[in-house]
């Protein structure tokens, strides 16, 4: 089946079946073959070639083309429900279309990468659509988004960063009780704040364990190539472009890349920074577990001061919870549960309880709201691993 595509959509593994230019027009020995290098991308595009048709029944399709075909139905239900007046919801009714919004922002990010890798710009028009379901959702229920960020695969872990990192973000500016306008922008400026890792060395950027002082001047290159790619995208605000050019400053100004200190970082600089560390030290890499989140909080609160605005820190963990979204707690009658919603009461979230601990086995699935009940209470936060449970 042929599909006529832009240049910039080119993949590995698609199976180009017209160059859409005159023989002599390209550097290739013929017209039908299969993407094998960005080499070949990088040629094609050079060569000034606008649009290609492609054949999906030789090689690869769109990839996002084809998940909006499969999600089509749930989708319109979606956008139906994105314009709805903004109004709590469960998050058992939030997780369809959190799951949607998480994925469509995952497989932005993941083309929006392969093509800042092929020097192409970032277009608004193309973040907006994105970051609008995301923060539809957050509006609704942000639990649903913050619970899913919590699940991520470790060897994806630029692209799933950005997203999480964005979620968090957004998060935060909603329970700093930021206007709509600003919620969307620090979740545009949290997908986009690494997109300069584009330009970094794979090896340096998935090096398991620590770099050399050498490794790291090149890996802390990516802030200023975030900003330098980014001053090429037309219309994209201040707030954003804070975000990516000051996430890894500090307060205390032992930060990078210009080392700013106390309010010489903006807020949403400085809210970046705290959100950075968090994400980072909670996610699980090829190479090692995360922490619990209970654990990253006592860290932010240490550094309290020195790399991060302590009053800053201190609306970070309401927003997130002492208990967040998705963490494992052990209950006071000795069954485990996962965190599903804070919104109600930080303190006495609603949970869903799994596992007996006494009998050591796996029970029916049971929302309980720790809120509406005296009886049982949250022991302690859990960690999966130790317990040997996959989340
Ligand atoms: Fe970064």
């Amino acid at each position: 089946m042929l599909k006529k595509i832009k240049v910039t959509q080119l993949r590995i593994g698609m199976y180009i079946n017209d160059l859409q230019c005159g023989w002599m027009n390209h550097p290739f020995a013929v017209n039908r073959f299969k993407i094998k290098s960005d080499t070949e991308i990088r040629k094609i595009i050079a060569a000034g070639v606008k649009e290609i048709e492609i054949d999906i029944k030789k090689g690869l399709d769109i990839f996002i083309e084809k998940r909006k075909a499969e999600n089509g139905q749930l989708r319109k239900v979606i956008d139906q429900r994105s314009q709805d007046k903004p109004g709590k919801v469960s998050v058992l009714q939030e997780l369809g279309p959190a799951k949607i919004a998480f994925a469509e922002a995952g497989e932005f990010i993941t083309d929006m990468m392969a093509n800042a890798k092929m020097g192409q710009h970032v277009e608004l028009e193309q973040v907006n659509p994105v970051i609008n379901k995301m923060s539809a959702s957050i509006l609704r229920n942000p639990n649903a988004l913050l619970g899913l960020s919590r699940i991520r695969a470790m060897d994806k872990y630029t692209f799933e960063h950005s997203v999480s990192f964005s979620v968090l973000l957004m998060s935060f500016a909603k329970s700093m009780g930021l206007p709509i306008e600003t919620i969307n922008n620090v979740g545009i400026g949290g997908l986009l704040h690494d997109i300069g890792k584009t330009l970094t060395p794979d090896e340096i950027l998935n090096k398991p364990g620590k770099l050399t002082d050498q490794e790291f001047v090149i890996m802390k290159k990516h802030v200023v190539d975030s900003r330098l790619i980014l001053e090429k995208t037309k219309g994209l605000s201040q707030v954003s472009m804070d975000i990516a050019a000051q996430h890894h400053e500090k307060f205390d100004g032992n930060g990078y890349p210009l080392g700013l200190k106390g309010d010489q970082i903006s807020t949403y600089g400085q809210m970046a920074a705290i959100v950075d560390v968090y994400d980072a030290l909670t996610a699980d890499r090829c190479y090692h577990v995360g922490k619990e989140p209970s654990e990253v909080l006592k860290l932010l609160l240490k550094w309290s001061g020195t790399h991060f605005n302590p009053d800053l820190v201190r609306k970070f963990i309401q927003a997130v919870g002492i208990y967040p979204a998705g963490s494992l707690v052990l209950l006071s009658n000795q069954h485990l549960a996962t965190v599903i919603d804070i919104s109600d009461n930080m303190l006495k979230p609603q949970v869903e309880v799994f596992v007996n601990t006494k009998k050591r086995c796996y029970v029916p699935r049971k929302l309980i709201n720790l809120a509406e009940q005296d009886e049982i209470k949250i022991l302690s936060i859990e960690s999966y691993v130790k317990w040997n449970i996959k989340h």
